[in-house]
């Protein structure tokens, strides 16, 4: 192999290297700006998926350019065998923002979920081994968040030992009323289903879901990695419903593009990551902390500002859909939109991107938009264009 700086080694555009676990968009970029992202050929393509929901303020924000480049130049990483400020502030911001009282930090969602199933098993005793998790949820690709993920198409040959995981149906109350029994430790919910296709679920569900798993002395878990910190309007996605988990799972926007995932626990769950039982190299670093610590000091500032963007983006998505009978639903929840098609989304998001705008599809045949919390209108009004253009001529 030539491992010099020259010819073939650099400069070859190929993805002979890389392991062929995605299917990627013809597209390769090379910056983002704003609400844009710039491909190698310099052609700006409008970003409604950020990323998936990371680039939560666009791509180079200032603000957030400017912390990330002085913190750089101060300390970029520490192991958590020390302690620094940034750690310590983000915790408390966290907390405070979601109500409970301790704060876990690692690098990505499903790391932040394995420490909630982790300290989970460590409370259940044998008799009281089972979870319940929602049919379409999405939890992560490691074995464990994977065990709970409710897509058997993603969790075949992966099966985790001495997971008992039984799958309701997201809002069906009954199906949940009799699926948490004595033998429960917890339940896992994303309060909008977002790989599964933006489906939010009702207020008297989760109410349903936090009442059942106090009688039942279970632990309710939010998996906020998709539709928290500030997506939906609100810092979390459950406030809407008025209720507090026992533990709380984050990560995708929350250090605006740097990996970092955090699990909050009551003080209760907290008990049971003692002292050497969990941790994380990386998870906590100086330059992510001080990142996500302007990150949120941002969206306090935007939270309403979310709202009224959500409902003007919705108002134009409901205009598409009557001009567009293979649009048969518009599921939403802020800033989380969920367009249901009556035929394969993929050469949608095709035709999309090759008039320069970049969604993404889920499920098949729903495509899934969560723009910047910055979008302008007159940016939305591009996307909703683009996409009455793709439905007039898919193939053009
Ligand atoms: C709700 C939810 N949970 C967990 C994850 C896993 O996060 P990560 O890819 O950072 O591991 C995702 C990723 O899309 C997600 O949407």
């Amino acid at each position: 192999m030539d491992i010099s700086d020259k010819p073939p080694y650099s400069g070859v555009m190929s993805d002979k290297y890389l392991l062929g676990n995605y299917t990627r968009l013809p597209l390769t970029v090379s910056a983002g700006e704003g609400c844009y992202l710039i491909g190698d050929d310099g052609r700006r393509y409008l970003d409604m998926i950020t990323g998936i929901g990371v680039n939560a303020f666009g791509y180079c924000h200032p603000r957030l350019t400017s912390v990330l480049l002085e913190q750089s130049r101060e300390c970029v990483h520490t192991s958590n065998l020390v302690s620094h400020r940034h750690q310590r502030a983000l915790a408390e911001r966290l907390c405070g923002m979601s109500g409970l009282d301790r704060a876990f930090f690692s690098n990505s969602g499903t790391e932040a979920m394995e420490a909630a199933l982790k300290a989970v098993r460590a409370r259940s005793k044998p008799e009281k081994s089972r979870i319940v998790s929602l049919r379409g949820s999405f939890h992560g690709r490691t074995m464990g968040s994977l065990a709970l993920t409710g897509q058997p198409e993603l969790r075949q040959n992966f099966v985790f030992p001495g997971a008992e995981i039984t799958f309701v149906e997201p809002n069906d109350r009954a199906a949940l009323q009799a699926a948490i029994r004595e033998d429960t430790s917890a339940v896992v919910l994303e309060p909008v289903l977002g790989e599964g296709g933006i489906y939010p679920l009702k207020t008297e569900y989760l109410q349903l879901a936090r009442q059942l798993t106090r009688a039942t002395d279970a632990y309710l878990i939010a998996d906020e990695v998709q539709c928290g910190l500030g997506r939906t309007g609100r810092y979390f996605a459950y406030q809407w419903a008025e209720i507090l988990p026992d533990i709380v799972v984050t990560a995708k926007p929350l250090a605006a593009g740097l990996p970092l995932g955090a699990t909050l626990f009551t003080e209760d769950a907290a008990q049971w990551l003692p002292p050497h039982s969990h941790g994380s190299t990386f998870g906590g670093g100086p330059l992510a902390c001080r990142v996500a610590i302007e990150f949120l000091k941002m969206i306090a500032e935007e939270l309403p500002g979310i709202g009224e963007r959500a409902g003007q983006f919705l108002a134009r998505l409901e205009t598409l859909r009557l001009r567009h009978p293979v649009i048969t639903e518009i599921r939403s929840k802020g800033l989380m939109f969920g367009i249901q098609l009556s035929v394969p989304g993929a050469p949608i998001v095709a035709a999309a991107l090759a008039r320069g705008l970049l969604v993404n599809c889920t499920q098949g045949t729903v495509l899934r938009m969560l723009p910047p919390y910055i979008v302008s209108e007159r940016e939305m009004d591009e996307a909703v264009r683009v996409l009455d253009d793709v439905f007039c001529a898919p193939a053009q």
